[in-house]
C-alpha cells in the first residue's frame, strides 16, 4: 500500500486521531498556503523578510570566506533567500547554493529565480528528502552554512526537532554555521489570529487535506461536516490545528471505514513558538552553539546563527 494511504489510515485509527501536516501541500494546498502567506494576520513571512533586509549584511560579514556552500533545507521558491544571497555574494569569491526540496516543480522555480536575481553564483539543486540528499554532499571540503528558515522546525514534534538538530550536527564540520528561522512566543491573540483567521482561509487549507484524501485515496469525507479549530497555549508555545467532526458519522476510505463521534477532533498541525530557554533546551545535546540572534523590529521572529 502506498505510504500516504498507510499513514492516513494509521493516524485515523488511533484513539486520538491525527493526520500528518506534510500532506497539506498538494497543488491546491500549496495554492491555499500562498493565500495564508498573503493574509495580514499571518505575520511570519513579512517578519522573516524584514530580518533578511535588516541583518543580511552583518550575517554575511560573519560567515564570509573565499569559498562557501550555502545549503538550504526545504528551500521552496527561494524568493526570500535570494535577497540574502545577493548581499552575501560580494563577500565570497566562490559561492555555491544548494537548494534542497521534495517538490521538483518548486526547485525549478527556485533555480530560475536565483540565476536571474543572483548572477555569478553556482546553483546545485537537489530534489528529494533532505535527510537523504544532505549526507550525499557531506564529503565536500568547502566550509558550509546550512539554512532551515521559515520556522519549519516548529512543525516537528519535540523529539523530531531534537533528532533534526542532531542530524544537522552530524553534517557540520568545526567552523561551519547553521541558520535556523524560529517564530517567537508573543501576544497569544496575535498568534491565534495567524492560525485561525476571520477570512476562513486557514479553514479551507485544513479541509483541503480531507478533499485530498477523497481524491487520491477514494475517501468520502463530507467537507461541510467538519470544521477547523485552532488553539495557542502561551506557556508551552504550541499553536495547534484540529478538524472537528460536526456530527456522528462514518467515513469510507477505500475499503476501510472510520467512525467519528460528534465533536471528535483530528489533530493536523503543531506550529511550535520559541523562546531562548526552549532553544537552549532543544540544542543541549549538539556541538554547535548560538553565535548571535537576529530579529525583526517587533521581535516576532528570529534568525538564530549557530556556529560549530
Ligand atoms: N507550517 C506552517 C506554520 O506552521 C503552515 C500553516 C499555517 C498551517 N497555518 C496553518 C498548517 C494552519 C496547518 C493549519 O505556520
Amino acid at each position: 500500500m502506498e505510504i500516504f494511504k498507510k499513514e492516513v489510515l494509521a493516524g485515523l485509527q488511533k484513539s486520538h486521531k491525527t493526520l500528518s501536516s506534510k500532506y497539506f501541500y498538494d497543488d491546491e494546498g500549496s495554492r491555499i498556503f500562498q493565500e495564508i502567506m498573503d493574509m495580514p494576520e499571518y505575520y511570519l513571512p513579512a517578519a522573516e523578510m524584514e530580518i533578511i533586509e535588516r541583518h543580511s549584511q552583518v550575517i554575511a560579514q560573519k560567515i564570509a570566506g573565499e569559498e562557501l556552500d550555502i545549503v538550504e533545507l526545504g528551500a521552496g521558491d527561494g524568493r526570500k533567500i535570494s535577497h540574502f544571497l545577493k548581499v552575501l555574494h560580494p563577500f565570497v569569491d566562490h559561492l555555491t547554493y544548494f537548494p534542497l526540496d521534495i517538490s521538483q516543480g518548486i526547485l525549478e522555480e527556485n533555480t530560475k529565480l536565483m540565476a536571474k536575481e543572483v548572477r555569478g553564483i553556482k546553483i546545485e539543486a537537489m530534489w528529494g528528502d533532505f535527510f537523504i540528499s544532505l549526507p550525499k554532499i557531506r564529503d565536500r571540503k568547502t566550509r558550509r552554512v546550512l539554512i532551515f528558515a521559515g520556522s519549519n522546525i516548529g512543525n516537528f514534534k519535540r523529539k523530531e526537532a531534537e533528532e533534526f538538530l542532531q542530524f544537522i550536527d552530524q553534517e557540520l564540520k568545526t567552523g561551519d554555521n547553521f541558520i535556523l528561522g524560529v517564530d517567537l512566543k508573543k501576544n497569544p491573540r496575535k498568534i491565534l489570529a495567524a492560525y485561525d483567521d476571520p477570512h476562513g482561509i486557514t479553514k479551507r487549507f485544513n479541509l483541503n487535506l480531507l478533499n485530498r484524501i477523497n481524491k487520491e485515496l477514494g475517501g468520502d469525507f463530507e467537507l461541510e461536516s467538519f470544521d477547523h479549530y485552532g488553539t495557542y497555549h502561551p506557556i508551552t508555545g504550541a499553536a495547534e490545528s484540529f478538524l472537528v467532526s460536526l456530527k456522528d458519522q462514518k467515513v469510507r476510505i477505500g475499503d476501510e471505514v472510520i467512525l467519528f463521534q460528534k465533536d471528535e477532533v483530528i489533530q493536523t498541525e503543531i506550529s511550535q513558538k520559541f523562546d531562548l530557554p526552549l532553544l537552549m533546551e532543544l540544542s543541549k545535546n549538539v556541538e554547535f552553539r548560538i553565535d548571535s540572534i537576529f530579529s525583526d523590529s517587533s521581535s516576532l521572529f528570529s534568525w538564530v546563527l549557530f556556529r560549530k
